[in-house]
């Protein structure tokens, strides 16, 4: 099967691997998002093809939580006030000026509030793969993030990762169990614009530098 975008299961046609390079190259962190809601059914099969993501022992530690409690989502939005307050702080100069005019969260406007925890249940995967690396738990739950934003993205809805929070308040604040990590704070819902370059790079404070850099041969 080279061509075409069916082809018998398991197998990929060359129209599909196109499609699927743009989706890598328009995925973008959402930060400007519509109010208008994600349907239930599209959120739904998010999730479902995130469930397909690869975890260490098969372990599965991906916890969703969907934040829906108006006070809690406040909460959180007050959390991330405060820590990007503290990060502006760290900035001079230029840097700092740049810094204030980013934004870099779409907690407002973002009709979804996802977090994603990583939960350390021994019994899931009887810790095949885990005794040298423990950290595979939560490399997992990042491959089912990255699968839950990409899923997403081709159906039009986007993703926002917002990391400048504190986890431990967050985790008070959505009262989950003890020993759950988090992992990501998602803000979902449909762009208010499309681009194909990161708004980081867009706006002077990143740009993607050279892939030869970061490969080499042993
Ligand atoms: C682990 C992780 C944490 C991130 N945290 C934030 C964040 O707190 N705020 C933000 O605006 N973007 C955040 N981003 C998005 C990055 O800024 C973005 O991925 C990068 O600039 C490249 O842009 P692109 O995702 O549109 O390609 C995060 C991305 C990752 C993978």
């Amino acid at each position: 099967m080279t061509s075409g975008t069916g082809g018998a299961a398991g197998t990929f046609g060359r129209d599909f691997v196109d499609e699927l390079d743009q989706l890598l190259r328009w995925r973008r962190d959402v930060r400007r998002f519509r109010t208008d809601p994600v349907p239930s059914d599209v959120f739904d099969e998010i999730l479902t093809a995130a469930e397909l993501s690869p975890s260490v022992g098969n372990s599965q530690p991906w916890r969703w939580v969907q934040v829906i409690s108006p006070a809690r989502r406040l909460a959180v939005t007050e959390v991330f006030a405060r820590c990007n307050a503290r990060a502006l702080d760290g900035y001079s100069g230029d840097r700092a000026r740049t810094y204030a005019s980013l934004k870099l969260a779409g907690l407002d406007d973002a009709p979804v509030h996802l977090a994603v925890f990583c939960a350390p249940d021994p019994r899931q995967g009887a810790g095949l793969g885990r005794a040298t690396m423990p950290q595979t738990l939560e490399y997992s739950v990042v491959t089912a993030i990255s699968t839950l934003w990409l899923a997403a993205r081709a159906r039009g809805v986007g993703i926002g990762w917002v990391s400048i929070i504190d986890p431990v308040e967050v985790r008070a604040a959505l009262d989950v169990p003890a020993d759950w990590t988090l992992v990501a704070y998602l803000c979902l819902g449909y762009p208010e614009t499309l681009d194909a370059t990161p708004e980081l790079e867009r706006l002077g404070w990143q740009d993607r530098t050279d892939p030869r850099a970061r490969f080499q041969t042993r």
